[in-house]
């Protein structure tokens, strides 16, 4: 399965559901590959990862197919997971490159597509950046799925339904692809107004809220500000964000299982496992 996973809000929590989501695969033991697609390079610190030799940005430069392969390298997890994440890494550099891809009318879109072929993983995840540039542009048309992170804040409706109709529009040009593996909630606070919100977001979208939403936590918080999978930190609450985490992949693998079409599937990236 690959997932990007997208808002073009910055704070929303897309880097830590891709980082909660790659803790609680690799403890299924399930192969995981995180591409960073942010110049702010949170998933790649998150992973623990702090010098690199090659990043995305060298992949999407190379613009040739299996460009990625030689830029995917260990995670710093290692110690956590028998089979710990691997990260394709990001770099400040990244945001140059966007203006850049943009005077290439060829191929601006489909760059990080190409260069996933032969990238071998149950599970890949697109942590893309807060813009609907051409940075995310790549990432949703590299990925089979999409799950949209959403904050439960004033207008996040209006937020997710600018996210989706974009992602019409690309899957209109690939086939149906990708598909919305569903909106997660993030951040969901004990408050009225929190609350509020997240009724919203569940009556606009019934079918593709996914439950539990993620609390928000100092565990999770802490895991970031760590470097460490929450299936790791050991205070009170992690072990609860862990398995909200946990329930939100069942979702994804199970709608990726409902959505994908196996004609259709990109080359090189198998299917989960699960
Ligand atoms: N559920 C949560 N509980 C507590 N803190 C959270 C939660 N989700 C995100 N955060 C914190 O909020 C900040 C922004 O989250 P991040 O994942 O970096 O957002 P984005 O990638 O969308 O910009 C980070 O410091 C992160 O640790
Ligand atoms: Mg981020």
């Amino acid at each position: 399965m690959s997932l990007a996973v997208v808002n073009q809000k910055g704070g929303v929590g897309k880097t830590t559901v891709a980082l909660g989501l790659a803790a609680v695969a690799s403890r299924r033991d399930l192969d995981v590959v995180v591409v960073d697609l942010d110049p702010q390079a949170n998933a790649t610190t998150g992973l623990a990862v702090w010098t690199t030799p090659r990043t995305v940005a060298d992949a999407l430069t190379a613009d040739s197919d299996g460009a990625l392969v030689g830029v995917v390298t260990q995670s710093g997890w290692g110690a956590y997971f028998d089979a710990a994440p691997r990260v394709a890494p990001s770099t400040p550099a990244l945001a140059q490159l966007e203006p850049q891809l943009a005077l290439d009318p060829i191929g601006a879109q489909d760059r990080l597509r190409r260069s996933l072929v032969g990238i071998d993983a149950d599970v890949v995840i697109i942590d893309c950046p807060p813009s609907l540039g051409l940075l995310t542009i790549n990432g949703l048309f590299a990925a089979d799925h999409a799950v949209v992170v959403a904050e439960p804040s004033a207008w996040a409706v209006d937020g997710v339904a600018q996210i989706l109709r974009n992602l019409d529009r690309i899957a209109e040009r690939r086939g149906g692809l990708p598909t919305l593996a569903g909106v997660v909630v993030n951040r969901l606070a004990r408050t009225r107004d929190a609350r509020y919100w997240d009724e919203q977001l569940i009556e606009t979208y019934p079918a593709d809220a996914i439950r539990p939403a993620i609390a928000l936590k100092a565990a999770i918080a802490e895991a970031s500000a760590q470097s460490m999978p929450i299936t790791a930190v050991a205070r009170s609450g992690a072990a609860e964000a862990a398995a909200q985490f946990d329930r939100v992949l069942d979702h994804l693998l199970r709608a990726a299982d409902e959505g994908a079409d196996p004609n259709t599937s990109q080359e090189g990236v198998t299917d989960a496992a699960v």
